[in-house]
């Protein structure tokens, strides 16, 4: 079904200001972060209005409001990507979920013998791609150096894709995890991880996905996936700030020790010794984010109504629009995949002659707000032979008129700096 954009845009609030420039916004940064409906909103100050209490504690009215909120939250959660509540943990974001694994592993070193899977040392491998945006590479080359295992990847064609000819050997008996992104913020390309996922269980390997930018875009099925800890954030499926999440398998999310430790994720304090509780609140010390999480619950309702293979087609034609309008104009170079196969919302490109902040700054003199720099993704613009990008990326809010003002937008901005 095709989705009814301008029936949608009148719950964005934000969609309705003017811009730089007077003009009406055209918001194409939403794999920075998505804007949020007035549902969601409504959620989030509703908790606070109505039901403001610490979950998980008080035996008041309130307490139980608030938990059933939180846990209300952490069901429906589950059941957007196909997981059981239990294996669904709360964090701070989709960084916080990749660290948690990470600092799980090194914490490995000094827990129980149901640990040993996790731990990781010199002659261990651990297997990222050339493709990963910074919070899925930097966490594994801290837990490399934390520990002594050699930090390998995945190479990127010039294409832009993941070049799978060496993964016979970069997946070997010595590869302890495998964690790659199952959608560049940056290209798009949405890399086949349930294949490599099979390649690294045969291996006895762990496979860690980033679904940053696939579970607010496309349907989410853990299982088909084939990932063991899949991490994302609220905040770029409509919800808000403060919150993401890490869904892990069950016996694994068992064994792993736990990160930040504190109130909430204990089960016996002594002032020798404390036993924790059973996952998923081994993993969520603290006063738990309420109101965020009721926030992400009307967000997966929202995205649930308007489905989610709908949300997928809506961007695929605006993606396929954007690369058309995009490669017709000259001097204007793509960078990733140039159709919409295996290829989700993001297109980055450069401009010959103009400097992806000039471009940005002159988009945003018409009220186009898109990213420029290296979008959090550094490795990847040196493998693609650019410093840095200009990106636009879509939602279910953006309309085939926004993608024509962009590209009128980029003739501006060569008329301006004489590049025509
Ligand atoms: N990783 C986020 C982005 O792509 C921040 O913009």
């Amino acid at each position: 079904m095709t989705l009814d954009v301008a029936r949608i845009r009148e719950d964005f609030p934000i969609l309705e200001r003017t811009a730089r420039g007077g003009g009406q916004l055209v918001y194409l940064d939403s794999g920075a972060t998505s804007q949020k409906p007035q549902q969601v909103l409504a959620a989030e100050q509703g908790m606070y209005s109505r039901s403001n209490a610490a979950a998980h504690r008080g035996t008041h009215l309130l307490g139980e409001e608030s938990t059933d909120a939180y846990e209300g939250a952490r069901a429906k959660v589950a059941a957007f990507i196909g997981a059981e509540p239990d294996e669904t943990v709360f964090t701070r974001n989709a960084t916080d979920a990749i660290n948690l694994v990470a600092y799980g592993m090194s914490n490995a070193a000094t827990s129980g013998p149901e640990a040993a899977r996790f731990r990781a040392g010199p002659g261990d491998e651990v297997l990222i791609t050339e493709m990963e945006h910074h919070a899925n590479l930097v966490p594994w080359q801290q837990l490399c150096q934390r520990t002594g295992a050699r930090l390998r990847w995945i190479p990127v064609t010039p294409e832009g894709r993941l070049d799978l000819a060496g993964l016979g050997e970069l997946i070997n008996s010595r590869t302890k995890l495998v964690a790659v992104t199952c959608q560049s913020n940056v290209t798009g390309t949405v890399p086949p991880v349930a294949e490599i996922a099979a390649a690294a269980h045969r291996a006895g390997a762990l496979v860690v996905g980033d679904g940053a930018q696939l579970v607010p875009h496309q349907p989410t099925d853990v299982t088909a996936l084939g990932v063991d800890f899949l991490a994302f954030s609220a905040h770029k499926m409509l919800a808000p700030y403060g919150l993401g999440v890490l869904y892990g398998r069950s016996e694994l999310l068992a064994a792993l020790p736990p990160f930040i430790t504190g109130g909430s994720m204990i089960e016996v304090v002594r002032m020798e010794e404390t036993t924790f509780l059973p996952p998923p609140q081994r993993f969520e010390a603290g006063v738990p984010p309420v109101a965020q999480a009721a926030g992400l619950s009307a967000a997966c309702d929202y995205l649930t109504g308007l489905g989610m293979e709908n949300v997928a087609a809506h961007e695929e034609a605006l993606t396929g629009h954007a690369l058309k309008a995009l490669a017709e104009i000259p001097g204007v170079r793509i960078l990733g995949p140039l159709t919409t196969e295996d290829r989700g919302g993001a297109v980055s490109f450069e401009v010959a002659g103009i400097h992806p902040h000039d471009l940005g700054q002159v988009l945003d003199e018409s009220g186009i707000a898109v990213r420029a720099g290296h979008h959090c993704a550094w490795p990847l613009h040196r493998a693609l032979g650019v410093q840095a990008s200009t990106r636009a990326t879509f939602y279910v809010y953006n309309t085939h008129d926004e993608v024509d003002a962009l590209a009128e937008g980029i003739r501006t901005a060569q008329r301006f700096f004489g590049e025509t």
